[in-house]
């Protein structure tokens, strides 16, 4: 559904060129939600902007839907941007107008007709969970309603492609995970093809079927979340699952042994790998931290263990035979 070859774009600067994406690949297939993830300055933003080509790349190409938007000519680039809405961080909404008058604006410069207008405004209203702040003035609406009305402008051209540019950073978690789960919903009812860009891993886990790192324009990873799970040295990987604390360093101090920290993916969460590790190397074993999270459908187990003081090469060994990934931390 999108499918960008070898894009590259680089900005001349008075101190030489920046080079703000090179030879990136990127894939999503219809109806999957793709999560781009990177620092700031890695070149997201300029990616997204590649996609509906309000940054024309400088070599590459940009397909979407089968069309490849580098040769349009300037009406039917305006045709295929129809077809991609695009949602912002800071929600780009007019102060002078209604939530309903907002989500009415690209339909108005579409030239639809004011009672087809009114008619679909009042569907996305709803769709987003916002029928009845038809009249509100951003100003009146929280910043999750505020985001809802600019998704419901975003999809008033009936787009197939939803770009979200760090759609939920400006909310707080609460507010995050509504409009995750609203991107969601939409994504599966309406089979909207998403790209979305965060520098927050959170929104990856929560709802994104693939994952791209970008990293100084490169692209570093990608693929399906759950595939990017399986692979031991995934960065994006490591950057998912449940969240533990730091051990406390008062009580990481007195530690005179090994801090493991061990993480198990699916089936193998559910089975009895400690128990095992207990009876076969005579060792006590304390969990001094854990949690499972389900992402992308898998399970992920994580465990912060500490062994008492020896050498624990073997007990280690054992355990990545069994598939955790293990990590010593102290
Ligand atoms: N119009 C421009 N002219 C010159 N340089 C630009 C322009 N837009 C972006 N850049 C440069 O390209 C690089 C990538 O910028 P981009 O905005 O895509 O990063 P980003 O990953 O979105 O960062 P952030 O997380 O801070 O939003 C940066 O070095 C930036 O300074
Ligand atoms: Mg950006």
């Amino acid at each position: 559904m999108i499918r960008l070859s070898g894009v590259s774009k680089v900005f001349p600067g008075r101190s030489g060129d920046v080079v703000a994406l090179a030879d990136v690949d990127i894939e999503v297939g219809r109806g999957e939600i793709c999560g781009v993830v990177g620092q700031s300055g890695a070149g997201k933003s300029t990616l997204l902007r590649c996609v509906n080509l309000l940054e024309r790349p400088s070599s590459g190409s940009v397909e979407i839907d089968g069309v490849e938007l580098t040769t349009l000519d300037a009406a039917a680039l305006r045709d295929a941007r129809r077809g991609i809405g695009t949602v912002f961080q800071q929600f780009a909404l007019l102060s002078s107008r209604s939530a309903a008058d907002n989500v009415a604006l690209p339909l108005e410069v579409a030239g639809v007709p004011r009672a087809r207008r009114r008619e679909r405004v009042r569907e996305l209203l709803e769709l987003v969970g916002l029928e009845d702040r038809a009249d509100a003035h951003p100003a009146q609406l929280s910043g999750g309603q505020q985001q809802r009305v600019g998704i419901a402008r975003a999809l008033a051209t009936e787009p197939r492609v939803l770009l979200c540019d760090e759609a939920t950073s400006a909310l707080d978690p609460e507010t995050t995970d509504q409009i995750l789960d609203l991107l969601r919903d939409l994504n599966r009812r309406l089979d909207l093809t998403v790209l979305l860009i965060t520098h927050e891993m959170h929104v990856v886990e929560r709802i994104c079927d693939r994952g791209v790192l970008l990293k100084e324009g490169r692209v570093v990873e990608s693929g399906r979340v759950a595939d990017l799970l399986a692979q031991p040295r995934s960065v994006l990987a490591a950057g998912l699952g449940p969240k533990l604390p730091a051990p406390d360093p008062d009580v990481a101090a007195r530690i005179e042994g090994t801090l493991l920290d061990v993480r198990f993916l699916g089936d193998l969460v559910g089975e009895p790998v400690i128990a095992d590790l207990v009876r076969r190397f005579d060792l006590d074993v304390s969990v001094v931290g854990g949690g499972v999270d389900v992402i992308a459908g898998t399970r992920i187990g994580r465990l912060h263990l500490q062994l008492p003081a020896g050498d624990h090469a073997g007990a280690i060994a054992h355990l990545r035979r069994r598939g955790a990934e293990v990590e010593v931390i102290a």
